[in-house]
């Protein structure tokens, strides 16, 4: 078991993990660049740069604008966007359809979760996240204040790919080990799991994975409850009592979380490693409801919108980078939207462009370097890095070309490779912000908040700006909306799901 921080605290710990995942994956880069690079502080040997020298006789100005042209499929018109608008509605209907729904890419599957939290909740309760490269275990308290412990661990890739018993063994273990670390063995505490991937919810404690999403791919879960393989690991170890209340997604978490204070939170975004939003539905929308029909008539819904495209219907504004990203991908053909915002991808794309363009002869003179050919080697957070450099300053960039083992980069190279940056960050959060846009003409109440959490949103310094920008450009006049971050999703929204389940079912 692979433990990373110490107890965080709540608030600082989405901050904290990313700065030590930031730095760790600075020293690989650093390490990295001795075995690979071993020419470092030399001029890059080059695989291309023999092939692509810079164009002769082009001036700075005819470079810059030759790269504008490059990324100009990247820019998306209004139209085009409100055309992604547009489909997106036509594929939430199909999802939430009784008949369209088994052909739908966009699943929409009600969560069950029906209430929202009245900020009076109250009480001890565990959670447990998985979503992303981490595992995390968290003990809450909810009273007026909410106070949070919670120990991160990681997921070993080997278990990100291998059978589904050593992911769930591993949990299992992890959560053990927390328990028995605060003494909480003698307490039989509600348990709240977050688990971010589609699952097809029959209830508010079973949840059928759909199919794995975000780079997991572990065997013989698909199809399969994953609160009863979460049982029966813990059960195979004997030494852990808990009583499992629900199972969410983290957009609901996010949801919830909001919530809590904010009673006109409607929609949970997401838009971190994956990307994905949930919103509040009336029943009578919601063909597929198959719960019962007494107070309150409405449900989350969790739409699922990484599968946005999945169908074909976003060709028209996928690239020739997003095909050979998703050609490449764990799961070829899946999760296209997701593809084109989300985290996991993003500074992929960005790579690429940035591949092509030496290649042309359009930047550091036509030379790479081995790292920067290496899939995955430009991190998604350089480009929030790059696009914090105020403007005409370039430390970061030259910082980061350093690290990728470009060393020969001038200030002309560096206003492209932020050029490009923008590009691809601009497309993600006007996708993002088209379909928040769509949300919200559905929901079609005066004024609703919006609450978004994940990496890309936190971390980027223009992203919750740009998206702002693109919802005003969709939403129906009259709409008042706001996006706010919402603290903790994953940890405090998978107690007040429990809480509010409690709740419910206390006076039903
Ligand atoms: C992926 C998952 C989804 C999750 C999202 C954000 O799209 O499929 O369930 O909400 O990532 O973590």
């Amino acid at each position: 078991m692979m433990e990373i921080v110490a107890a965080a605290d709540s608030d600082e710990r989405g901050l904290s993990l990313l700065r030590v995942v930031n730095i760790l994956q600075r020293v690989v880069v650093f390490l990295h660049s001795f075995t690979v690079d071993k020419t470092r502080g030399q001029p890059p040997t080059s695989t291309s740069a023999s092939k692509a020298q810079q164009m002769p006789g082009m001036s700075e100005e005819e470079v810059a604008k030759k790269v504008k042209e490059i990324c100009q499929e990247l820019i998306l018109s209004q139209e085009s966007l409100k055309e992604v608008c547009d489909r997106l509605q036509e594929e939430i209907n199909k999802g939430l359809g009784k008949e369209s729904n088994p052909e739908a890419t966009i699943k929409c599957f009600p969560t069950y979760v029906r209430e929202l939290p009245n900020g009076k909740e109250k009480g001890r309760f565990l959670a447990l996240d998985l979503g992303g490269t981490n595992f995390r275990v968290l003990l809450i308290e909810l009273g007026d204040k909410c106070t949070m412990e919670s120990r991160i661990y990681a997921v070993p890739q080997p278990i990100m790919i291998g059978p589904g018993e050593g992911l769930f063994d591993h949990i299992a273990d992890c959560l053990a080990c927390f328990i028995k670390e605060r003494s909480l063995g003698t307490e039989l505490l509600p348990l709240g799991f977050t688990f971010s991937f589609p699952c097809k919810q029959e209830g508010l404690t079973k949840a059928r994975l759909a199919r794995w999403t975000k780079g997991f791919k572990c065997e013989g879960v698909e199809g399969r409850d994953v609160v009863e393989l979460l049982k029966k690991a813990i059960a195979k170890r004997g030494d852990v009592k808990i009583k499992i209340c629900a199972v969410l997604n983290d957009t609901t978490g996010t949801l919830m979380s909001c919530a809590w204070k904010n009673h006109n939170c409607r929609v949970g975004l997401i838009v971190g490693t994956g990307t994905n939003a949930c919103y509040m539905e009336k029943i009578e929308k919601v063909e597929l409801w198959d719960g019962d029909l007494e107070e309150p008539h409405q449900v989350i819904i969790n739409t699922e919108w990484g599968a946005f495209g999945d169908n074909g219907c976003l060709d028209f504004i996928r690239t020739e980078y997003d095909n050979t990203i998703d050609r490449e991908s764990l799961n070829p053909g899946k999760q296209l939207f997701e593809k084109m915002i989300s985290g996991m991808y993003m500074g992929e794309v960005a790579r690429q462009v940035i591949v092509r363009l030496v290649s042309e002869g359009l930047l550091f003179d036509g030379k790479t370097s081995d790292i920067l050919q290496e899939k995955g080697s430009f991190f998604t957070k350089y480009i929030s890095e790059i696009e914090s450099d105020e403007d005409g300053d370039y430390n970061n960039c030259y910082a980061i070309l350093e690290e990728l083992g470009l060393n020969n980069a001038t200030d002309a190279d560096c206003a492209n490779v932020r050029h490009v940056c923008e590009c691809v960050s601009r497309r993600a959060a006007y996708l993002a912000g088209a379909g928040v846009a769509l949300l919200l003409n559905r929901i079609n109440e005066e004024s609703v908040s919006v609450a978004v959490d994940g990496s890309v949103y936190r971390f980027h310094p223009h992203f919750h700006n740009l998206m702002v920008e693109q919802v005003s450009q969709l939403v129906k006049p009259g709409i008042k909306f706001d996006l706010m971050l919402s603290e903790d999703g994953s940890g405090r929204g998978a107690a007040l799901v429990a809480a509010v389940a409690s709740r419910s079912s206390a006076t039903r």
